[in-house]
């Protein structure tokens, strides 16, 4: 399976601006990489410049030590050349072809032999579990059944790179699950290397082995997906991940020796960054607290219910601390009266300071209450 390496790559369409800005990554072998960001940040371009079936405008995409693309060079390898599997958001299956030769009509075309094309339509009919389906026509199948065909079809030549844009999106939720699960299974089982699109960022976080964050043709940051949730490199990573999402409370900071007391509008805390960190004495932050790092207990600061939101695993609650909004997370069923009070206090090291000006991060660290 090829290693794919993107080198500066940029695509700016006849009219507007940069759809991918100027893009460095590199997705390793067997990885499953998922390309995640709001709509038009340039993830289906991106997918398509690695498929071949949009050019870029400058840069390097190289499959292994192969250069697929070069705008300096004039190399651009044609998609059928690059042993790709491509999956659309609008799998259209054939309608007037069973499922067995829906899969096997791309194999014929490839001029496999015929022994092994049956063989292969079993096999992967039998992975995907459709194998009761494989003399019905598309029609005669549920969403997830057509669904699971058309993931089939692509696999069915074994591509060493698996693209698929928004395969799930047109699956209802429950469906969407079973069909997550599958296909985690099927990417552990193939081995093959699977780039995905999604504008879903559970959907990223779930599946992944690596999630590139992208705003406005631009990567924010490419890393295993817990870190993207953990330790975001700035503000719009920290929002974007994450739901109900993470906290950001302005405040102005004093540096107090290694630590730095911060003002927020309601209240003060100190906060010791984990690793040492270079800041001015006195400065504006962006606090970034995730809801499940507030925790509800029987002293610290008073709080405000202002709604309770009960899902049975977990409630999802809305504090009020004078005027500053907190969401919070309490494990377990409970529920809390709408106007009752609460105490709420910190704990851990794994609240996030950002910068005030720049947004980005400065470092994670732990958070005490002054008052
Ligand atoms: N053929 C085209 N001509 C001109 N502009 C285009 C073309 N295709 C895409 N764009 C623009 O490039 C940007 C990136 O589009 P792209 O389709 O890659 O976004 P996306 O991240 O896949 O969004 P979505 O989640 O809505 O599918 C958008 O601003 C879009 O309008
Ligand atoms: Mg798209």
């Amino acid at each position: 399976m090829p290693t794919i390496k993107l080198v500066n790559v940029s695509k700016r369409f006849s009219k507007g601006s940069l759809a991918v800005d100027n893009l460095n990554m590199e997705i390793k072998d067997g990885e499953f990489v998922s390309l995640l960001g709001p709509s038009g940040c340039g993830k289906t371009t991106t997918l398509r410049m690695i498929a071949g079936l949009e050019t870029p405008s400058e840069g390097e995409i190289y499959f292994d030590d192969t250069c697929v693309f070069s705008d300096e060079k004039g190399i651009n390898v044609s998609p059928d050349k690059r042993d790709i599997g491509f999956l659309f958001q609008n799998y259209a299956l054939w309608p007037h072809m069973t499922v067995r030769k829906n899969i096997s009509f791309g194999l014929e075309n490839m001029k496999w032999p015929k022994e092994r094309i049956e063989e292969r339509v079993d096999e992967i009919c039998q992975t995907m579990r459709i194998e009761e389906y494989k003399d019905r026509y598309p029609a005669e199948l549920s969403g997830g059944q057509q669904q699971r065909v058309a993931i089939a079809r692509t696999l069915a030549p074994n591509p060493k790179v698996l693209l698929m844009d928004e395969p799930l999106s047109n699956l209802d939720a429950k469906l969407r699950n079973d069909m997550r699960a599958e296909l985690k299974r099927l990417h552990l089982t193939t081995g093959s290397t699977f780039v995905y699109v999604t504008h879903d960022q559970s959907e990223a976080m779930t599946l992944s082995t690596k999630v590139a964050l992208i705003k406005n043709g631009l990567l924010q940051q490419y890393c295993p997906p817990l870190q993207l949730y953990g330790e975001p490199e700035n503000v719009f990573c920290a929002d974007f991940m994450g739901n109900p999402s993470m906290n950001f409370v302005n405040c102005h900071g004093k540096k107090q020796g290694d630590r730095i007391v911060l003002s927020t509008r309601s209240f003060e805390c100190e906060f010791t960054p984990n690793d040492k960190i270079d800041v001015p004495q006195e400065s504006e932050y962006v606090l970034g607290i995730r809801p499940e790092f507030v925790n509800i207990t029987e002293d610290g600061l008073e709080a405000t219910v202002i709604s309770s939101l009960p899902s049975g695993m977990e409630t999802t609650l809305s504090l009020a601390v004078d005027d500053i909004t907190l969401a919070a997370v309490a494990f377990g069923s409970v529920d809390f009266a709408m106007d009752s009070k609460v105490r709420f206090n910190f704990s851990g090291n794994r609240y996030v300071l950002f910068d005030g000006a720049s947004q980005n991060k400065l470092s994670l660290g732990s958070l005490k209450v002054i008052k």
